[in-house]
């Protein structure tokens, strides 16, 4: 009988997906455990004590999977379901050693997360949290021809770093809002892909300095954390904006709050964080930052269909099958 543990409850869909899971596997599913939070994550000793024994973890960006966690789940356990697309939580060399199987849930959240990011964009260049924040405090106003004045996007150009299926969504964005696209990956992409989007691959400083907005959609590995630090700032116009809707420490938050202070750039939307789920306290005093609280993939639909995802993958690594979105080489 396989016993799951699921680190963050997930939407009431995914639930009853996961209720079925039994008849699914065409055997009883062992305790299926389920951890409450929010407003915390699953402290890590109770996440140690829970995991012993269990074939299969649902995960979210929040748990650590490394060695210490796989020896307290123990030699029976066959898969790590994440319910994210990023998986830089989870050390996929060491679970393929132990023949772990590590799944996430690609494409689906795709869409929504260009929209946030496009959600930022517009945000930061229109100062529009700026605005909400000025009118609820009640300061005196009146339509001034200086007042509040953004950038504007049409004519400019948007630099996509990271241009998979997330930066290529954000990509295809732009067109419609009449800007031209630079993106910088390890490889071009296949021209195919590339053409319509109108995008051109350029080298890191070539697209710091040409973007009037820069939006970051690479991964977090050991080569982009703090790819976005002083030096990047300093390359940038003074009247970009930098959105992140990847993961927080591709950005030095340090850097950037001093890159802002100084007019190094005009403004920064992020959706995620260095220190996650802190913020950087000289952000937060910052009115050219506007912060969301990772919400990328936050639509109804979208965490509907990643936590069904999350549950079809985890089946089929408990049924011993080739799960759909299988991450071990
Ligand atoms: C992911 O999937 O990696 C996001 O950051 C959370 O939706």
């Amino acid at each position: 009988m396989p016993d799951v543990l699921v680190t963050r409850r997930m939407v009431d869909a995914a639930m009853s997906a996961l209720d079925g899971l039994g008849e699914v596997l065409g055997e009883v599913l062992g305790e299926v455990e389920v951890y409450e939070g929010p407003p915390t994550a699953m402290p890590r000793p109770d996440l140690l004590r829970r995991a012993s024994g269990v074939s299969g973890l649902v995960t979210v960006l929040t748990e650590r999977v490394d060695a210490e966690l796989l020896d307290a789940a123990g030699p029976g356990l066959r898969i790590v379901a994440n319910h994210a697309v990023g998986v830089d939580n989870i050390d996929i060399p060491e679970c393929t050693r132990r023949g772990v199987l590590v799944t996430n849930t690609p494409d689906v959240l795709t869409e929504a997360t260009a929209d946030l990011a496009w959600a930022l964009i517009l945000a930061c260049v229109r100062r529009v949290a700026e605005g909400d924040r000025f009118l609820r405090a009640r300061t005196p106003w009146i339509w001034d021809p200086r007042m509040m004045l953004g950038q504007d996007l049409h004519g400019r150009v948007l630099g996509i770093v990271g241009c998979g299926r997330i930066g290529q969504a954000t990509a295809r964005r732009a067109l419609g809002f009449g800007m031209r696209v630079v993106y910088h990956n390890s490889r071009p992409l296949p021209e195919e892909i590339a053409a319509p989007l109108g995008a051109r691959h350029v080298g890191f400083d070539e697209l710091l300095a040409s973007s009037d907005v820069v939006s970051v959609h690479c991964p977090l590995t050991p080569d982009t954390r703090h790819l976005f630090g002083a030096s990047a700032f300093r390359k940038m116009k003074a009247s970009a904006v930098l959105v992140n809707t990847a993961r927080g420490p591709v950005v030095d938050e340090a850097a950037l709050a001093v890159a802002l202070r100084e007019g190094e750039i005009f403004g920064a939307g992020l959706d995620v964080f260095e220190r996650e789920p802190e913020v950087t306290a000289e952000l937060l005093d910052l009115d050219s930052v506007t912060i969301v609280p990772h919400l990328g993939s936050a639509t109804v639909g979208t965490r509907e269909a990643m936590g069904l995802r999350a549950v079809q993958n985890l089946a089929a690594g408990l049924a011993g099958g080739r799960p759909r979105d299988l991450l071990n080489p």
